[in-house]
């Protein structure tokens, strides 16, 4: 492999860390537990709770957790198509995780 080439790599790979540095949280427990006052007309108790135990279960895989908050509801629709099937979910398992990371919305 070129100098230059493995140099690029490097620039790149740096700039992917420093990018997801802000907004990682360091464990599951740090993650909100949804309580009846974060039910919406879009989620339920029981979906919201479902959508936690989808993101503690596969979303710290291949980095830390990202929590719910560092994010607008716009910006998560954005990020999750991707991440949902990088984390190998179900249309009906992204739709939990979104209601949970967009607290409802
Ligand atoms: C197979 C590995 C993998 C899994 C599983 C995974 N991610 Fe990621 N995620 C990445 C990588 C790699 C990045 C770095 C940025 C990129 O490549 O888009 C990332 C970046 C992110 C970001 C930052 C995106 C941005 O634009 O700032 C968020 C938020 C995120 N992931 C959330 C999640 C959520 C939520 C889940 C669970 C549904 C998840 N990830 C599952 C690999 C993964």
């Amino acid at each position: 492999m070129s100098r230059l080439l493995l140099s690029t790599i490097s620039v790149m790979l740096l700039a992917l860390l420093f990018s997801c540095s802000k907004t990682l949280t360091a464990n599951a427990d740090s993650l909100y537990v949804p309580t009846a006052a974060d039910v919406t007309a879009n989620a339920t108790l029981a979906d919201l709770q479902a959508g936690r135990s989808l993101f503690v279960a596969n979303c710290g895989k291949c980095h830390s957790y990202y929590a719910p908050d560092s994010y607008s509801a716009a910006s998560w629709r954005n990020i999750l198509p991707n991440m949902a099937s990088r984390a190998g979910l179900s249309a009906a398992e992204t739709t939990l995780v979104t209601k949970y990371v967009t607290r409802g919305q």
